[in-house]
């Protein structure tokens, strides 16, 4: 088991109880912007079954945590990301609502996180071994979470474009907390096992699997929207991307490329990447999160799932691996994912007018 960072301006990680009202909420909520109103309402067919799986995972690792400092964040972790998923639970619930059926995609991504990375009915070592392999599963999704999250709380071009303004909360919220607890499940995972040639085949296994599920959800949104029918945007195209990409709609393809590239240096740490500034004066300012916050009694949401639970596996045992890398100089001289800082003035002003 490695040590962790230490820092002395961390950000106490909590769950906020945002509420979104998407009753009326076009399907090209980016006006006339189909296709890339589809394809970042992607998230919402991907996100309520992966972020429930999250949080199984991590809850299922919490006992196994020897560092209070990160059980902590741990247990922030979980709170945030089981109210990520009911959030995009609605938004996907409202797609339907609108007629979009995508009933066979989500039964699919059911199915890889319910079966194909679920529980696999193992014990002792084996157990810990998938569990840990599943951390850095989502070590790897969580870089990439970290970087939309980045991307979209600098998008001025959706505002420009007119993008509904409650659907941009609704990202932005969850962006601004991806980048806020971004070093979570990489911290998480260098303490249980922290290997870089595992780490960095989580990330070939992850990365390709979703550019296809992306392509393919995004396919099936512009093919299933009514408002489409019979006309050429219900064709999905991969120009369409890189057109909505540089007008600065969807985030572009050099993006993950860049992400890709630092995933793969092995003094790769998600503090040193990622503004915290702009998340925090972003939560300072996000209509919903401010609402949950002046809601004493809905302020700090609970994670939906018993972290308390006893573990399927033992745990009890130190891991089985302690030859975790150690820091690297540079994870040791940037502080992790809770990083504080307060909000500079300038950022909140920029992103003040975006919801
Ligand atoms: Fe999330
Ligand atoms: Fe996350």
């Amino acid at each position: 088991m490695t040590a962790l960072p230490q820092d002395g301006d961390r950000i106490a990680l909590h769950a906020r109880d945002v509420r979104f009202d998407f009753s009326a909420l076009r399907t090209d909520w980016i006006p006339d912007e189909p296709f890339a109103s589809h394809l970042i309402d992607v998230l919402h067919l991907l996100l309520p079954e992966g972020e429930r799986w999250f949080v199984e995972v991590f809850s299922q690792a919490l006992p196994m945590v020897r560092d209070d400092a990160l059980a902590e964040d741990v247990r922030g972790f979980i709170g945030q990301e089981a109210m990520h998923a009911s959030s995009h639970q609605g938004a996907l619930d409202h797609l339907g609502e609108a007629g979009i059926d995508v009933t066979r995609y989500v039964e699919q991504v059911e199915w890889i996180f319910g079966e194909l990375l679920g529980e696999r009915g193992l014990s002792g070592d084996e157990a810990r071994e998938w569990l840990v392999e599943r951390v850095g599963l989502v070590a790897a999704i969580e870089h990439l979470t970290a970087v939309l999250g980045e991307w979209i709380l600098h998008s001025p071009e959706l505002d420009a474009a007119g993008a509904d303004p409650q659907m941009l909360d609704m990202l932005r919220w969850h962006g601004a907390e991806e980048v806020e607890h971004r070093s979570v499940a990489h911290d998480l995972y260098v303490h249980l096992d922290g290997r870089y040639l595992r780490r960095i085949r989580a990330m070939l296994v992850t990365a390709p699997a979703l550019i296809r599920l992306w392509a393919s959800g995004t396919a099936q949104l512009c093919a299933r929207d009514p408002g489409l029918r019979g006309t050429p945007a219900r064709r999905a195209r991969v120009r369409d991307y890189l057109r909505a990409s540089r007008r600065g709609l969807v985030p572009g393809p050099m993006l993950f490329t860049r992400a890709m590239l630092s995933y793969l240096n092995p003094r790769f740490h998600p503090a040193n990447h990622g503004d915290t500034d702009a998340a925090v004066a972003y939560l300072a300012v996000s209509p919903a999160a401010r609402a949950a916050e002046a809601e004493p009694s809905s302020g700090t949401a609970e994670p939906t799932i018993d972290t308390a639970a006893e573990p399927t596996i033992d745990t009890a045992a130190e891991p089985s691996r302690s030859t975790a890398t150690a820091p690297t100089a540079d994870t040791a001289a940037e502080p992790r994912s809770s990083t504080a800082a307060a909000p500079s003035s300038s950022t909140a002003a920029e992103h003040g007018g975006a919801a």
